[in-house]
């Protein structure tokens, strides 16, 4: 019952936001746990397990990122695994960035990301829109720590199809040694040149993560 409430309420908030979706969902944007108590992250769990209900064909792709390691939030060594969903639905296609008209503020990880495509992919490189999560401020880059992605590694086609399930154009994002006992302050986006305010707008997200 609990499940099926959960899963009705995140059918809700799917239709309703347009722009880069993150699971699980928060109160403030904040994902804040202790993993040696599973009362502060059962609900991230739950949430995530009714969404998953209908992918266990692609449960192999997801390395850690699954219920039986309670997606990362239960272990000790390492931080949690989050989901993120594309935007529905974009108002016009955007153009892809090289590495050379990436703007000057994109990670270093994504540059040199897009730099090992080139040499031998430059026509398949001018369709692809990018999608990264990092560390907002100074700060936050040191805290991170290393971030490693899933089934997209980053990378979506250009133009954009609608999502057809969630399972289907999410992006498994995991957190491999975030500091804990502090905020991390973190901004997830995808990267094209977009054409509209709205579509920019929709194409990036921020949430806290705090683990204590
Ligand atoms: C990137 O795109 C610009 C403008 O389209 C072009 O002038 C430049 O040569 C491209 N760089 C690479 C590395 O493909």
């Amino acid at each position: 019952m609990l499940t099926l409430k959960l899963s009705i309420i995140l059918v809700l908030l799917v239709s309703f936001s347009k722009g880069i979706k993150i699971f699980p969902t928060t109160r403030q944007n904040l994902i804040w746990y202790k993993s040696d108590n599973p009362n502060t992250y059962a609900d991230y769990v739950n949430e995530l397990d009714a969404l998953m209900l209908n992918q266990q064909d692609r449960k192999s792709d997801w390395a850690l990122c699954t219920s039986s390691n309670s997606y990362g939030f239960s272990l000790a060594y390492t931080g949690p695994c989050v989901f993120l969903s594309f935007p529905e639905k974009l108002q016009e296609t955007p153009e892809s960035y090289n590495s050379t008209t990436l703007p000057a503020d994109a990670p270093g990880h994504l540059r040199n990301y897009i730099k090992s495509l080139e040499p031998r992919r430059i026509r398949e490189t001018h369709n692809l829109a990018y999608i990264t999560c990092y560390g907002a401020y100074p700060l936050d880059i040191e805290n991170i720590g290393p971030i490693q992605f899933f089934r997209n590694i980053f990378i979506g086609i250009l133009p954009y199809s609608a999502p057809t399930t969630f399972t289907k154009d999410v992006v498994a994002v995991y957190f491999e040694k975030p500091m804990r006992n502090i905020i991390i302050n973190v901004e997830c986006k995808i990267w094209a040149k977009f054409k509209t305010k709205q579509d920019l707008d929709n194409s990036v997200v921020a949430f806290d993560l705090l683990i204590d």
